[in-house]
């Protein structure tokens, strides 16, 4: 092992350094997970998490609900369940799907805890070391994580406004199989991507089962924002709505409902699905039974699609503001995403500017994003960072965006003043003024 290995320099006092396999060394801190400890102080404005906004969940009612359950269902709520997950709340998730579309058998859905662990056990059941996913460029920070963890080759594929582009994907494939990789999959978040923002045309959708079809490639559809629209109450069709035989679709509560529940889902084609329920079983034995049975007692006894149109409209305001906020402070040459749902905008700032290096001076001045870079495999994304608009109140939101801005123009005057770009001397913040070290 190289002296060089990140692991192997951030944890010299570990007594196993020696004994990790090799799968962990593409391990990384998340970058959103590094910045929570300065970004969740008060003062500052976090533009940065994706964390939903559930402070009106009707949540005495909920708790009324749940200490029922208890009583009159605890012994079969509380105890081991199915490795595929209840037989109740995938039916009841078929019904959810239907909203974008999906017309799918119970049978056909695996219940995971969040949809983080279905990106978890696809790839494990598809990916060697060595072996390609094609994602957007960029992705969720997330996903590169899960890839990265089973050694899987990270290749972007270039998007426009409309989306993934369908001949830069036939290029990807083709390329990659030429050069003897296996390209196992196309990870996509087709609704309001996160980080971009972004919203696949139906038409794109179409174009990329198309070349899917045509290249015998899975598409892996990852989909937990898709009820959040702000600007239409009528979600774009899935593309699993497309198709069902080169689709595996995963869904989620964590947004439409609650995160700590922990309850996602995958829709696989029949066959998948049985090698997903043997993963899922070696991995937990089952899915978490209670969040099951919970969230069960929730969609059958609350009014869950009036939650969802609450959630909009909570949503929107927020993203409304964000837009404003960034209109009236961003400096010229900048420019964003106009994400019609979900939490996210992606900004693009003028030449010559760094996220990352700025992001100290940022905090600073008590304003936090996730750069650019963390949304990409390779590097790139050093002009953009990721602001989300779930969780701070619009008043927030737009002294955020003020914050941020002033930000920016001083990085500007000093790449003006000294042509340094974003290489600000380390002991100055944008002011000038000495800067606090968070590294
Ligand atoms: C695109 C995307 N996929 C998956 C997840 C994970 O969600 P869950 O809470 O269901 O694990 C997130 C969470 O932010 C996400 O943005």
């Amino acid at each position: 092992m190289s002296l060089l290995d990140p692991l192997r320099r951030d944890t010299r006092l570990d007594a196993y350094i020696d004994h990790y396999a090799q799968r962990t060394h593409g391990m990384t801190v998340s970058a959103v997970r590094a910045l929570f400890s300065v970004a969740n102080r008060p003062e500052v404005v976090s533009l940065a998490g994706g964390m939903p906004n559930i402070k009106d969940l009707p949540r005495l009612e909920i708790g009324a609900a749940i200490d029922k359950l208890i009583t009159d269902r605890g012994t079969q709520a509380m105890q081991y369940g199915s490795g595929q997950g209840e037989l109740m709340i995938r039916e009841q998730i078929c019904e959810i799907m239907a909203e974008e579309g999906i017309h799918a058998n119970a049978d056909d859905v695996v219940i995971t805890c969040g949809s983080s662990q279905g990106l978890d056990l696809v790839t494990r059941i598809f990916c060697d070391p060595g072996d390609v996913v094609l994602t957007e460029a960029p992705t969720y920070v997330g996903a590169i994580g899960t890839f990265r963890s089973y050694q899987a080759e990270i290749h972007h594929v270039a998007m426009d406004d409309s989306g993934l582009l369908p001949d830069a994907l036939r290029d990807a494939i083709v390329r990659l199989r030429a050069a003897g990789k296996k390209v196992k999959f196309l990870y996509t978040i087709p609704n309001f991507q996160n980080p971009s923002g972004i919203t696949q045309t139906l038409q794109r959708r179409r174009e990329l089962l198309a070349v899917a079809k045509e290249h015998n490639l899975l598409i892996l559809e990852d989909n937990p924002y898709g009820l959040l629209t702000l600007d239409s109450s009528d979600p774009t069709p899935a593309i699993r709505s497309l198709d069902a035989e080169h689709v595996i679709y995963m869904g989620s509560f964590s947004k439409t409902f609650a995160p700590g529940f922990r309850v996602g889902w995958v829709l696989a084609p029949h066959a998948v699905r049985e090698r997903l329920v043997l993963a899922q079983e070696a991995a937990t034995l089952c899915p978490p039974v209670f969040s099951q049975f919970a969230i069960s007692e929730y969609l059958t006894k609350f009014d869950w699609r009036g939650q969802i149109v609450a959630f909009r409209d909570m949503y929107r305001e927020r993203r409304d503001a964000m837009l404003q906020g960034l209109t009236e402070n961003m400096p010229k040459g900048s420019t964003w995403t106009h994400p019609s749902g979900g939490f996210f905008v992606w900004l693009t700032m003028p030449e010559g500017l760094d996220s990352q290096a700025i992001l100290p001076r940022a905090v600073t001045a008590r304003v936090a994003y996730v750069p650019g870079t963390a949304f990409y495999s390779d590097g790139l994304g050093s002009r953009n960072m990721r602001l989300s608009f779930c969780f701070p109140t619009p008043e927030r939101i737009l002294e955020g965006t003020r914050r941020l801005g002033d930000v920016l123009h001083n990085e500007l005057e000093i790449h003006k003043t000294f042509g340094l770009g974003s290489e600000v001397p380390r002991h100055l913040d944008a002011t000038g003024a000495p800067a606090p070290d968070i590294s």
